[in-house]
C-alpha cells in the first residue's frame, strides 16, 4: 500500500477534505495511529520536549529525529511521513539544509521534511524542492524560535506581523513548500493565509479554517496532567489511566496476586 503522497494530502484539501495529521515518534503508537486512520504523521522535534524531557525542542539532534522516523517508518506504511529538521541544521543556509534533508529522506524513511520560518529560508526550501525533498513550511509561534519569542506567545497579533506573516506564507509557496504548519496565531489570520494559498495549511492553535489540524499525540493522549493550554483538546486522560494501570500492578505484585499459575509455566 503507497503511503499518502503530498499531491494526496493536496487533493484531500482540494476535495474539502481536512487533513489529519498527530505527531508520533515510535512504532507502537505508528502503527495505532495508523489504525485509527491519521491521514499524515510528522516526527516532529517535539520529541525533545514529550520523549526526552528538555523545556524546548532546541537540543534535538538530527540523528535523535532521524532514529525516531526510522522506528515509525516501521511501525506504518500508509499515513504521509514528515520528519523535522532539528534547530541548527538548516539555519546555516541552503547546503546544510540540503545535506540534512537527504539525511532524514534515506536514513529516516520520511517522504517530507519540515522546517521553520519564512523569508528567511526560501532559498533552503527552493534547494530543497529542485532536489526531489518536499518541503512542509512551519509559520507563526515556530518553537525553536521560542526565545527569541521571549516564551510560548501567540504571534502575528499586530497588523505588521500579520503582514509579515501573509507575505513569508506566499514566499513559502512560491519557493515551492507543499503545505504549511500555521502554530499559534489568531484565527482570522489562519482563515486568511488559507484562503490566500493555493497549498494546504495545517494548522495548530491557528482556529478551525485551516485545511487540516496537527495535534502532538501526547497531548491528545492527555499523558501529561500539568499541560492544559487553551488551544489543545485532550481526547483521552492517559496520564490518569498509566497512574492507575502501574499502581495497580505494584498492588498486585507486592500483595502476591501476580503472576499466578494463569500467568505461569508450570513445566
Ligand atoms: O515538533 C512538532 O511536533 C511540531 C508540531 C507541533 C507542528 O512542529
Amino acid at each position: 500500500m503507497p503511503r499518502i503522497s503530498t499531491a494526496g494530502l493536496r487533493r484531500r484539501a482540494a476535495d474539502g477534505q481536512k487533513i489529519v495529521m498527530v505527531t508520533c515518534y515510535d512504532a507502537t503508537f505508528a502503527r495505532l495511529v495508523e489504525r485509527a486512520g491519521a491521514d499524515a504523521i510528522l516526527v516532529g522535534d517535539s520529541l525533545g520536549m514529550v520523549i526526552q524531557g528538555h523545556d524546548t525542542t532546541v537540543p534535538v539532534t538530527l540523528d535523535d529525529v532521524i532514529y525516531h522516523c526510522r522506528a515509525v517508518a516501521r511501525g506504518c506504511r500508509k499515513p504521509h511521513l514528515v520528519g523535522d529538521l532539528p534547530f541548527g541544521t538548516y539555519q546555516g543556509g541552503p547546503q546544510d539544509a540540503l545535506r540534512a534533508a537527504t539525511r532524514l529522506l534515506k536514513e529516516g524513511g520520511v517522504q517530507a521534511v519540515k522546517l521553520e520560518g519564512g523569508e528567511r529560508v526560501v532559498d533552503s526550501v527552493r534547494l530543497l524542492t529542485e532536489a526531489g525533498i518536499p518541503v512542509m513550511g512551519h509559520l507563526g509561534l515556530t518553537p525553536q524560535s521560542v526565545h527569541q519569542f521571549g516564551g510560548w506567545k501567540l504571534q502575528g497579533r499586530t497588523a505588521t506581523a500579520a503582514e509579515r506573516l501573509l507575505a513569508d506564507a506566499h514566499a513559502l509557496q512560491a519557493a515551492g513548500a507543499y503545505s504549511l504548519v500555521l502554530e499559534g496565531i489568531p484565527a482570522p489570520l489562519a482563515a486568511q493565509v488559507t484562503a490566500a494559498l493555493d497549498i494546504p495549511t495545517i494548522g495548530i492553535g491557528a482556529g478551525p479554517h485551516c485545511d487540516g489540524q496537527v495535534l502532538v499525540l501526547y497531548d491528545l493522549l492527555g499523558l501529561d496532567e500539568r499541560f492544559c493550554p487553551r488551544f489543545l483538546k485532550k481526547y483521552a486522560d492517559l496520564s490518569a489511566g498509566v497512574g492507575e494501570a502501574v499502581s495497580a500492578y505494584a498492588d498486585e505484585v507486592r500483595t502476591g496476586r501476580f503472576p499466578t499459575a494463569a500467568h505461569s509455566h508450570e513445566e
